[in-house]
């Protein structure tokens, strides 16, 4: 069973409408819907049913209605109290009941932050409603203490605290529209005026915004011989001064893409026409030795390019895979999938990147070559807005692959590198109080390899450069060192 109050009154029962009867029973019963499983006074039934003027028995008459009502409804829910009658009404049933739910969630997440959410729980609650609730009766008969106002009030709070939402994640033009309707219904919300500036501001309509403030201080000093408030005045200056704070930058995507603690040495062309190579291919693979640096140019790429992609950039690390069997599984686990139920792993990562914006970056794929390769071959033939990053040491070897070799260092950026990482471990390490040529033979033995040239910094705490570039071929030199991400 369903009753449905946010909007005419509908009981409905299997997904059929349940006939209620005339005006008279139907004001009963939504006069008992607005206060569900209390009891409601006989007084204030009769009332709800015939307002002001009752006829002589109605008593008896409102009885023989509640009868009625009782053969309408099914089960026993309409049960005699003193002083009067109840209507029992379980979990779910009341649409009213799930509106204010949802909009507890939705506010849980607003207090976090999780923005999203938030907007989409408030989506949710605000569709429940079909009009204004329970337009057809005359609210002063039905509704004594005052829940219709109540839930009015609510129902505006949700839209106003929707658009909050919006307006942090960076969308306050779409919500421009609404309040400006908001704001001509409720021109005595000055909170809403407020938000209204704001979202006017956010979508570069300043002097719009500061017409509506005009408008407000004009209405509240004409009528009420008031300023407005100290928030309403803060938003005015604000928009004057032209805030940054006002309007949020639109919201980064999600990624899980790591922190990096270090800058990038070297790459600004190598980032530039990867990410070039990623507008243009589906799948595009860095392809180098061991220690070249695929995986930090991957990362800085997909941090460069993450704004492209709506639903973000994963990184997925393949290299602690044990067999090709896992891989969808750590793209799975990567992305926060569950399994659906009666398909593969494999199925549903591909069904959920389906109709996603996504970059997925694919790790170290050279030990599990065959099963990254048929992965990435299916996420690019059944998902059309993604695209596939791979770094390997050997190619993928698929129809479409994009092969973008990484070099080495040039010598300037390998000790650039050296001496970068070399301060990490002794502040005061000063490569020109170091033989000349020493750090660029370092560099150049070890191959431009980022690797190596950062084992080897690392060795400057107990070594001159002159001992370190003496002892490379020592196979415990850099075995043991520290490699910074
Ligand atoms: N351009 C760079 N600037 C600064 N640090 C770098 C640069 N390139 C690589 N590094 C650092 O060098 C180390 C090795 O790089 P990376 O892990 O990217 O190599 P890789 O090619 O992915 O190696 P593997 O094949 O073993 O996975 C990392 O600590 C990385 O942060
Ligand atoms: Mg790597």
């Amino acid at each position: 069973m369903e009753f449905r109050i946010l909007g005419p009154l509908e009981a409905v029962d299997g997904g059929s409408p349940v006939a209620v009867g005339g005006p008279k029973p139907r004001a009963l019963l939504a006069a008992l819907l607005l206060r569900p499983g209390a009891v409601v006074s006989t007084d204030r039934l009769v009332t709800a049913v015939w307002g002001a003027t009752p006829p002589r028995d109605a008593i008896g008459a409102l009885r023989a209605y509640v009868s009625r009502l009782r053969v309408a409804l099914p089960g026993e829910r309409l049960r005699w109290q003193a002083p009067g009658y109840a209507l029992d009404v379980a979990e779910g049933e009341l649409d009213a009941t799930a509106f204010t739910q949802l909009l507890g969630l939705a506010r849980e997440r607003a207090t976090v932050a999780d923005h999203q959410r938030a907007v989409d729980l408030f989506d949710a609650a605000l569709a429940l409603w079909r009009g204004d609730a329970l337009v057809e009766f005359d609210a002063a008969d039905i509704d004594a203490d005052g829940q219709l106002a109540r839930l009015a009030d609510l129902r505006l709070s949700a839209i106003q605290e929707r658009a909050e939402a919006m307006l942090a994640l960076g969308r306050g033009r779409e919500v421009v529209a609404d309040l400006t309707g908001l704001v001509d219904h409720h021109p005595d919300r000055e909170a809403l005026s407020a938000l209204l500036m704001r979202a006017l501001y956010a979508s570069d309509r300043q002097a719009d915004a500061l017409a509506v403030y005009r408008a407000l201080r004009h209405r509240l000093v004409e009528e009420l011989g008031v300023e407005p408030s100290d928030a309403t005045r803060e938003v005015h200056r604000k928009v004057l001064e032209q805030d940054p704070e006002l309007a949020p930058a639109d919201r980064a995507p999600p990624s899980n893409l790591p922190r990096r603690g270090t800058v990038l040495v070297g790459r600004d062309r190598a980032v530039a026409q990867v990410a070039g190579a990623l507008q243009t291919a589906p799948l595009v693979t860095l392809v180098g030795v061991g220690g070249v640096g695929k995986t930090r140019l991957a990362g800085e790429v997909a941090g460069r390019e993450l704004h492209r992609f709506s639903d973000g950039a994963w990184l997925c690390e393949l290299a602690p895979l044990t067999d090709g069997g896992s891989v969808a599984h750590a793209v799975a686990v990567a992305l926060r999938l569950q399994q659906r139920h009666g398909a593969t792993i494999e199925q549903t990562v591909v069904e959920y990147l389906a109709h996603r914006s996504l970059l997925l970056v694919l790790d170290n794929c050279e030990h599990v070559l065959d099963a990254a390769a048929r992965l990435a071959v299916s996420v690019v033939a059944h998902c059309p807005g993604v695209v596939v990053l791979a770094t390997s040491r050997e190619p993928l070897g698929v129809a479409g692959e994009q092969i973008w070799p990484v070099p080495p260092l040039p010598l300037p950026a390998a000790t650039t590198l050296f001496v970068q990482r070399a301060r990490a471990t002794r502040p005061d390490f000063d490569p020109d109080r170091e033989p000349s040529g020493t750090i660029a033979e370092i560099c150049l033995r070890l191959d431009g390899l980022p690797l190596g040239i950062e084992l080897a910094a690392a060795r400057t705490r107990a070594m001159s450069a002159a001992e370190i570039a003496s002892r490379l071929d020592d196979g415990h030199l850099l075995a043991h060192g520290p490699a910074p991400r």
